[in-house]
């Protein structure tokens, strides 16, 4: 089975207003989008339900993400949403470990780990972003960076779970810099991510698992990209704010 081409927009903490968001969401629902790939967008959570009410009432096929969950299900964890509610409110998606997370906010691998383990035991699907810094790419470090932090969330998933997992790999250098990797930089990684996850869980989820890639992404540089026989999508972040993302969905349509 051919792995279906995915495009994923994070919003982040943008924009500023109700008011924005919906028009941005409803443009996204009124433009032609290719039927082919899988299109999956991020509002900060507050907006999660007032997006679906808008793309629903467009019936529209785009899905949401939520950019983070908890690891606990539910308790006194102040300003936490479980993984379980995202659920509830069927939000499909959720992006984990994002490097603004990892970095910003502390999260190691274990505990990206442990709420990749959370969200998909409550029936979530999970973005799991991965990425070096550039201090670790001129170390020549990339690839033990990149598989460390899979290898965490191989250590607490069975090779089924899998099936609902998307990857991310986001060079941190690369993200929200306009300095995109190269076609073959990013190539080289996403080869080696699926020879990973071809010899720690198996062959076949290897095979079936999309890797996409982030990191300044824009209508100009996605063709080259997508071209690349590892890359199966994207995870794009300023661009998706713009009329461009559509272009970017777009890349493949004949
Ligand atoms: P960017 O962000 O496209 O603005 O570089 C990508 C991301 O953080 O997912």
């Amino acid at each position: 089975m051919p792995r279906q081409f995915f495009v994923g927009g994070n919003f982040k903490m943008n924009p500023a207003s109700l008011a924005a968001k919906r028009s941005l969401l409803s443009a996204l629902a009124g433009a032609e989008l290719d039927p082919a790939t899988e299109v999956v967008v991020a509002p900060p959570a507050l907006y999660l339900l007032p997006a679906q009410a808008i793309l629903r009432s467009a019936g529209s096929p785009v899905k949401l993400a939520a950019q983070n969950c908890s690891q606990e299900k539910d308790g006194a964890f102040t300003g936490e949403i479980s993984p379980l509610q995202l659920a509830d409110a069927e939000i499909p998606y959720v992006i984990l470990g994002h490097s603004e997370r990892r970095t910003l906010f502390g999260e190691s691998s274990a505990l990206v780990a442990a709420k990749t383990r959370a969200a998909l035991a409550a029936g979530l699907r999970v973005i799991l972003c991965v990425g070096e810094t550039l201090a670790e790419r001129e170390a020549g470090s990339t690839l033990a960076v990149v598989s460390a932090q899979l290898r965490a969330a191989v250590d607490v998933l069975d090779a089924g779970s899998w099936e609902k997992v998307v990857v991310a790999y986001e060079p941190v250098w690369a993200i929200g810099t306009g300095k995109v990797a190269s076609a073959a930089q990013a190539q080289e990684v996403h080869k080696e991510v699926r020879a990973f996850l071809a010899a720690e869980v198996t062959p076949g989820v290897a095979d079936a698992t999309r890797v996409i890639y982030g990191g300044s992404v824009s209508a100009k540089n996605c063709a080259e990209l997508a071209a690349q026989p590892d890359i199966d999508g994207f995870l794009v972040g300023g661009a998706s704010l713009k009329p461009e993302f559509v272009q970017i969905v777009n890349v493949n349509r004949k």
